[in-house]
């Protein structure tokens, strides 16, 4: 009888704690990943203000840049255009392929700053 009793209530905490974690993934702010049409993974968490504070970045264009001929332009962005304009999904000539592009220059950063996430699971938690 007692047994039966624990067992219920972990079965409760159980189930509480899917409602909350599940509610609370509802929550969070991602990148779109429709472009990559049947993704793998779910998509990357990514608050676009609060990670402009965490990281202390100022430029825009270390994300947003802008090229013209082949060439970067400094200074200026691309902050209307979404990084799938430029980097198709799947490779093209040469440009990157946009999987690569976001990895490139998320995890890129993280690494060299030793800072933000690189597992998998950290940017693709669900
Ligand atoms: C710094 C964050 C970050 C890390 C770490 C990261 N990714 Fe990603 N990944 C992204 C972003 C951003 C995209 C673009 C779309 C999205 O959100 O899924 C992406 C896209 C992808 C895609 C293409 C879309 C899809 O779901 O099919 C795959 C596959 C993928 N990542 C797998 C991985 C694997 C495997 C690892 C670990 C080896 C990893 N990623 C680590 C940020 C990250
Ligand atoms: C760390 C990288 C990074 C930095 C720095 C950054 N952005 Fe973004 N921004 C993104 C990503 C990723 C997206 C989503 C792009 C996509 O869907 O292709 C985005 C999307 C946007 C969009 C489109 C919004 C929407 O809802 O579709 C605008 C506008 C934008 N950024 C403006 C800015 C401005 C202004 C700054 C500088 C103050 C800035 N960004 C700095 C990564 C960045
Ligand atoms: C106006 C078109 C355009 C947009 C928008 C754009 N890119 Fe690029 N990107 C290019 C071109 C062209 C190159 C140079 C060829 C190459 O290496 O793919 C490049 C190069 C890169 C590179 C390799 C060189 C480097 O700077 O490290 C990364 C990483 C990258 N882009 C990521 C992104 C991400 C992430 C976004 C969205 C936030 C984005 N790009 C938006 C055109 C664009
Ligand atoms: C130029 C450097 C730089 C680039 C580019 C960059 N990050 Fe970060 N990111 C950071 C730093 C630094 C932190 C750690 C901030 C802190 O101390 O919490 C961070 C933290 C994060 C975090 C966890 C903290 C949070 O509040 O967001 C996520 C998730 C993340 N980055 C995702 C991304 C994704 C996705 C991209 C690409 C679209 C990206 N980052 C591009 C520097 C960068």
């Amino acid at each position: 009888m007692r047994k039966k009793g624990l067992y219920v209530i972990v079965m409760m905490a159980l189930f509480s704690w899917a409602w909350v974690s599940s509610y609370s993934d509802e929550e969070k702010t991602r990148i779109d990943n429709e472009e990559f049409g049947n993704p793998k993974r779910v998509a990357c968490v990514y608050d676009h203000d609060e990670h402009m504070e965490a990281s202390e970045l100022e430029e825009c264009n270390v994300c947003h840049h802008l090229y013209e001929d082949g060439k970067k332009v400094e200074d200026e962005t691309s902050e209307g255009e979404s990084c799938a304009e430029c980097h198709e999904v799947n490779s093209s000539e040469d440009t990157l392929p946009l999987r690569k592009a976001y990895h490139t220059r998320c995890k890129g950063c993280h690494m060299t700053e030793k800072a933000g996430p690189i597992l998998c699971g950290e940017c693709h938690q669900r």
